[in-house]
C-alpha cells in the first residue's frame, strides 16, 4: 500500500483537502496526485458544501511536477492521457456546486498552481509566489495552465505570466487576480475555510472556461512582437504558448487543452527540452549537498581584490557579516563600492539596505577571530598564499573554515600552511561572484568530508551551485577553459581567419568566441594562468604547448594585450566598445595559409576541444559525476546551454558518433578517453555511471 497523497478533514461543511507527497521537501504533482485529488473529489458527500485545498508542507504549497518523473511521462504511449487527467480535474472543479477555496502557504509553481486554478478563489501568505516556469526550462505548461489562468487574469497579464516565467509575489498577484485575499500564515487555513463559507453563501461563482478577450488578436500580436525582438528570438515554448492561447481563444477550453497537450509534448520530447530538463535536475542534485551543513553569520576575506571585494559583496547582500582584510586602502576603498552597488542592485528595503552595517574593512589582522569562515583571495602567487594562510591560522577560531580562492595552485600544496588542514579545502568563484553561479570545492587528500559539506553550505548560503572536484592542475572548469583558449590559438596557427574562429564558436552555441575571451581575459593573463598553470602540466603529450605559448607571447611583445589596452585580437575605442578586428595578428604569429577544409572544421574543433577535455578529467577522476561536469561546464565556462553540458551531449549525439569525429580530427589531439571508447562499444551513456564518493587528490 503506498502512502496517501492527499488526506481529508472536514470543518463546517467544508472538506479540507491537504496534499503532502511522502518523502519530499515539497510537494510535486504527478499521476498519483492527480488520481488521489480525482477519488477525493468524486466521494465529497451530501454534507460538504465547498473545499479546501492546502499544503502539509510548512511554508509552501507545491514545485510543480516532479522533473525526474517528466523524462517517464515522455516516453510514454498514454502521455497524453495523463494530461487529461489534469484537465478533468480542473473542469470537475470548476464546474462543481461546491466551490473550491486553495490555501497557498509559499511557493506555489507549475503543476501545483495549475491544481489551484480549477477552483474558485486563493488565499496566499504574503510571502507566497505563485508562477508557470515551464517556459524557463523550455516547455510550456502542460497540466492545463495556458487556458486555464485565463479564467483569472486579463489576457494581457496570462500572457505575461506565461511568457515570462517569472514568478508574482503574493501582492502583485492579489492586484492583478490570481490571489483573492493575503492572510498570515497562522490564519491561511481559517481564512481560506471562512471565504469558501462565504462562496457558498453568496454563490458567486467564475465562468467555468474562460470568457474570450475582445481585442485578443491585437493583444497577441504585440506579446508575439515583443517575444521575437527579445534576444535570440522567439524560442519554440514561446511560440508554442502564443499559438496555444490563441486556440483557447478562438476555440475554447477543450480545444485549448488539446492544442496544449500536443505542443507540451511536442517540447518535451525534443532535444533542447531533455537538455534543459537535465540540467535542472543535475544541478538540483547538486544544491542538495548544500543543505547538510550549519548557516554562517560572518565570513572573513583576505584580499579585496576583484575577487575578494566579489565574495564580501555577495555575502553582505544576503545578509552575511564580512569582514575583510586587505594591504592596500585603495583596494579596501573599491571593495566598499562594491558592496554599495550590489546592494544598490537588491533593492531598497531598509532591511536590504541595513545589511551594508555587516561590513568592515582592516589593514590589520583583527577581528577575524568571530568569522566561521575564511576565504583567501590574494594575488595567485604560492608563496604569498602560504604567508598569508598561516597568518590566518593564527586570528581565526579553531573550528573556522579556511578556504583559498586560487585558480589553479594545488590545493595540496597551500594545505600544510594551514594550522587544523583538515578544515582546509579550495573554494573557487568566478567572476563576476555576485552574479556568477558556481562553486568549485576542492578537497586535498586530508580535508574532512564535514568540511566539504560546510562549503557546500556556504556556497548555498551565497546563492551558489557547488560541484565538488579534484585537485588536479586546474581542477576541472580552468584546465576544460584552458584547453578551449588554447584550441582558439591552434586554430589561428592553423590559418583559420580570426574572425572565422569567434563566428565558428558562436555559431557551436558559445556566447563568445575564443579569441574574444581572449581579449577580456587580457593575453598576459591567459599566458600565466591558463598556459603555465594548466595546459603545461595536463596538455603537454597531447598539444604542442610551445608552439601556443610562443604565439601568445609574441602578441602580447607586440603589444597586443587586450581589449584592457585598447588592442588584442580586436580594436577598441577609448571606452572599450570593439571597432574592429585586429589585422596585423595573422602576420605577427606567422599563421599558415588559409585552407577552407580547416577553417570548416573550426566549430567541431572547439567543441570537442572542450568536451574531450571534460572525458579526460571524468576517467582521471577529477570528477565525481559526468552530471557534475554538466553543471560546471555550463555554469562556470558557458558551455552552450541547448546542448545540456559536453557529457549530456555526447550521450544524446551518440556515443560512437562522437568516437568517430574524434577520430576525424585527430585522436592525439582529441582523444575520445576510456570511458567514451567503451560506452561506444556497450551502447551505453555517461549519464548511468555510477557516482564516486570523493574526486581523485594526490597524496601531501
Ligand atoms: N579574477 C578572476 O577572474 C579570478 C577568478 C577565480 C579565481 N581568481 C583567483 O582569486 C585570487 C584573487 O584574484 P583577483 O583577480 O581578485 O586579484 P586582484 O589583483 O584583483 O586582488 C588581489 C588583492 O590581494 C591584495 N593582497 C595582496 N597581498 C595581500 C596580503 N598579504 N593580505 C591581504 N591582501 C593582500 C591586493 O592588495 C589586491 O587587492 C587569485 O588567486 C586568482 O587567481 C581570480
Amino acid at each position: 500500500v503506498t502512502e496517501p497523497t492527499i488526506t481529508r478533514t472536514d470543518r463546517d461543511r467544508v472538506a479540507i483537502l491537504t496534499l503532502d507527497t511522502p518523502g519530499r521537501s515539497m510537494n510535486v504533482v504527478d499521476e498519483t496526485v492527480l488520481a488521489d485529488l480525482r477519488d477525493q473529489f468524486a466521494v465529497l458527500g451530501d454534507d460538504v458544501d465547498a473545499v479546501v485545498l492546502t499544503s502539509g508542507k510548512p511554508g509552501s504549497f507545491g514545485a510543480g511536477a516532479d522533473v525526474a518523473w517528466l523524462p517517464e511521462l515522455a516516453a510514454r504511449d498514454d502521455a497524453a492521457d495523463v494530461l487529461s487527467m489534469a484537465h478533468d480535474l480542473a473542469l470537475t472543479m470548476a464546474r462543481s456546486p461546491r466551490p473550491v477555496v486553495t490555501a497557498v502557504p509559499g511557493p506555489a509553481y507549475g503543476g501545483a498552481l495549475e491544481l489551484a486554478l480549477g477552483g474558485e478563489a486563493i488565499v496566499a501568505t504574503p510571502d507566497a509566489t505563485l508562477g508557470l516556469p515551464e517556459v524557463t526550462l523550455g516547455l510550456i505548461p502542460g497540466g492545463g495552465g495556458t487556458q486555464l489562468l485565463r479564467r483569472w487574469l486579463v489576457l494581457d497579464d496570462a500572457l505575461d505570466v506565461l511568457l515570462s516565467g517569472r514568478p508574482l509575489q503574493a501582492r502583485e498577484a492579489l492586484d492583478r487576480g490570481l490571489v483573492t485575499r493575503i492572510a498570515p500564515r497562522e490564519r491561511l487555513l481559517d481564512d481560506a475555510v471562512e471565504l469558501a463559507r462565504e462562496l457558498v453563501t453568496s454563490g458567486s461563482r467564475r465562468p467555468d472556461r474562460p470568457v474570450p478577450a475582445r481585442d485578443g488578436v491585437a493583444v497577441l500580436e504585440r506579446h508575439a512582437q515583443a517575444v521575437a525582438a527579445r534576444r535570440g528570438g522567439a524560442t519554440p515554448p514561446a511560440l508554442a504558448i502564443l499559438a496555444v492561447v490563441r486556440t483557447g481563444e478562438e476555440q475554447g477550453i477543450e480545444a485549448g487543452f488539446a492544442a496544449e497537450t500536443a505542443a507540451f509534448l511536442d517540447l518535451l520530447r525534443s532535444p533542447a527540452a531533455q537538455a534543459s530538463l537535465h540540467l535542472f535536475q543535475a544541478g538540483s542534485d547538486l544544491k542538495r549537498r548544500t543543505r547538510r551543513g550549519d548557516r554562517i553569520d560572518a565570513l572573513g576575506v583576505i584580499g579585496a581584490g576583484q575577487m575578494g571585494a566579489g565574495i564580501a559583496a555577495t555575502a553582505v547582500s544576503r545578509g552575511i557579516g564580512a569582514r575583510v582584510r586587505d594591504v592596500s586602502d585603495d583596494a579596501l576603498v573599491r571593495a566598499r563600492a562594491y558592496v554599495d552597488r550590489v546592494l544598490q542592485r537588491a533593492g531598497d528595503d531598509p532591511a536590504v539596505q541595513r545589511r551594508r552595517y555587516r561590513w568592515s574593512a582592516t589593514r590589520a589582522w583583527t577581528g577575524l577571530g568571530h568569522v566561521d569562515v575564511v576565504v583567501e583571495a590574494v594575488f595567485e602567487d604560492p608563496d604569498l598564499k602560504v604567508d598569508v594562510l598561516a597568518e590566518v591560522s593564527r586570528h581565526i577560531a579553531p573550528t573556522a573554515l579556511v578556504a583559498s580562492n586560487t585558480s589553479a595552485i594545488p590545493i595540496h600544496r597551500l594545505a600544510p600552511a594551514v594550522d587544523r588542514p583538515e578544515r582546509f579545502l579550495g573554494m573557487h568563484f568566478f567572476s563576476p561572484v555576485d552574479r556568477m553561479p558556481l562553486v568549485e570545492l576542492i578537497p586535498h587528500a586530508a580535508t574532512a568530508p564535514e568540511t566539504v559539506d560546510r562549503a557546500a553550505a556556504i556556497a548555498g548560503q551565497l546563492g551558489k551551485v557547488p560541484v565538488v572536484v579534484g585537485d588536479t592542475p586546474g581542477f576541472f572548469t580552468s584546465r576544460v577553459y584552458a584547453r578551449w583558449l588554447v584550441e582558439g590559438i591552434r586554430l589561428l596557427l592553423d590559418g583559420v581567419p580570426p574572425t572565422a574562429i569567434d563566428e565558428a564558436a558562436v555559431t557551436a552555441g558559445f556566447p563568445v568566441g575564443p579569441l574574444q575571451a581572449h581579449d577580456e581575459a587580457t593575453l598576459d593573463l591567459v599566458v600565466q594562468a591558463s598556459i603555465t598553470q594548466v595546459a603545461e602540466h595536463v596538455m603537454s603529450a597531447r598539444i604542442d604547448v610551445p608552439a601556443v605559448r610562443g604565439a601568445l607571447e609574441t602578441l602580447v611583445a607586440a603589444g597586443v594585450r587586450g581589449r584592457r589596452y585598447g588592442l588584442g585580437f580586436y580594436r577598441y575605442d577609448d571606452d572599450g566598445r570593439r571597432t574592429g578586428i585586429n589585422e596585423d595578428v595573422v602576420a605577427l604569429v606567422g599563421a599558415a595559409q588559409p585552407d577552407p577544409d580547416v577553417t570548416a572544421c573550426a566549430g567541431d574543433r572547439l567543441l570537442l576541444a572542450f568536451a574531450t577535455e571534460c572525458f579526460l578529467c571524468w576517467d582521471d577522476g577529477t570528477l565525481c559525476h559526468p552530471d557534475d561536469g554538466d553543471v560546471a561546464a555550463v555554469l562556470g565556462i558557458a558551455f552552450p546551454r541547448p546542448l545540456g553540458g559536453p557529457f549530456h551531449w555526447a550521450d544524446a549525439t551518440g556515443a560512437g558518433e562522437v568516437v568517430a569525429r574524434c577520430t576525424a580530427l585527430g585522436v592525439r589531439e582529441f582523444p575520445p578517453g576510456d570511458t567514451l571508447t567503451s560506452l561506444a562499444a556497450s551502447g551505453g551513456r555517461f549519464a548511468d555511471a555510477p557516482r564516486r564518493a570523493a574526486p581523485f587528490q594526490p597524496a601531501e
